[in-house]
């Protein structure tokens, strides 16, 4: 067994920049949404209620910047092409991939509105502030907050999917897509 040693993508495999950020932010997502759930349980008098949104709030905004990393990377350094598999579902695994790009960018985007909708800046583990922009609805915290919750369960769900077809591809196709993610020839 042997890990793939080059930074970029090329036609047949994944290299490990990608790899990296597919699986950092797998991890983080993941870990955010108990601890968002946990954030809801809180009352303004529990000692974690100074902490945890805090940290809930900092990890979220270092994924959003590796989203965007993410993102432009993928322009310019395209993913390997697909493995051979019936035209359905090479359609449907695309399909996936976009929704899946979308609901994060969403539930990001509806966290950064919750958090600056007094028109605060959100501290990133004190290491520097994101401005606040103006709230653009009303109410925005609340409503921002229900999309936020949708959004998140809609995306674990859906990455819930999305890994067991990648285990499908491993154990029933018997080809190579679950081991590119990880990097092994
Ligand atoms: C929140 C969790 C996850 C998200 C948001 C996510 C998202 C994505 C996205 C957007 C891609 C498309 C390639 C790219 O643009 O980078 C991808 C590829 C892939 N992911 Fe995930 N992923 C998650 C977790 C997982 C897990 C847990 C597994 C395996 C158990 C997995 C297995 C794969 C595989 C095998 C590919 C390559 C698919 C291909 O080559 O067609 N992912 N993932
Ligand atoms: C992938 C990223 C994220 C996931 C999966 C996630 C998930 C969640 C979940 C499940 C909740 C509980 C909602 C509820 O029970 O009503 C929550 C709450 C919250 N999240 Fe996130 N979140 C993410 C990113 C962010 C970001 C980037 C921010 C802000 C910068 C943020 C700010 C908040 C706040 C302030 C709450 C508390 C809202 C309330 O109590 O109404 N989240 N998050």
């Amino acid at each position: 067994m042997a890990f793939n040693k080059k930074l970029l993508n090329d036609r047949n495999s994944y290299g490990w920049g990608l790899i990296s950020i597919h699986w950092i932010m797998a991890l983080a997502i993941i870990g955010l949404y108990p601890l968002g759930l946990y954030i809801d349980s809180l009352t303004y008098y529990d000692p974690e209620y100074r902490t945890v949104p805090h940290w809930h709030k900092s990890i979220g905004i270092l994924v959003l910047m590796l989203l965007t990393i993410r993102i432009i990377w993928r322009t310019g350094n395209k993913p390997p092409a697909e493995l051979p598999q019936p035209a359905i579902l090479t359609l449907a695994t695309k399909a996936v991939h976009n929704l899946l790009y979308i609901l994060m960018l969403g539930v990001l985007v509806s966290g950064y509105m919750i958090s600056t909708a007094d028109g605060r800046p959100i501290a990133v583990f004190n290491w520097f502030e994101i401005p606040a922009l103006p709230a653009l609805i009303d109410n925005q915290e609340d409503v921002a907050g229900a999309i936020h919750y949708w959004i998140a369960t809609a995306l674990v769900s859906l990455a819930a999917l999305h890994a067991l077809a990648a285990l499908k591809h491993h154990f029933i196709d018997k080809d190579e897509t679950l081991k590119r993610i990880f990097g092994i020839k």
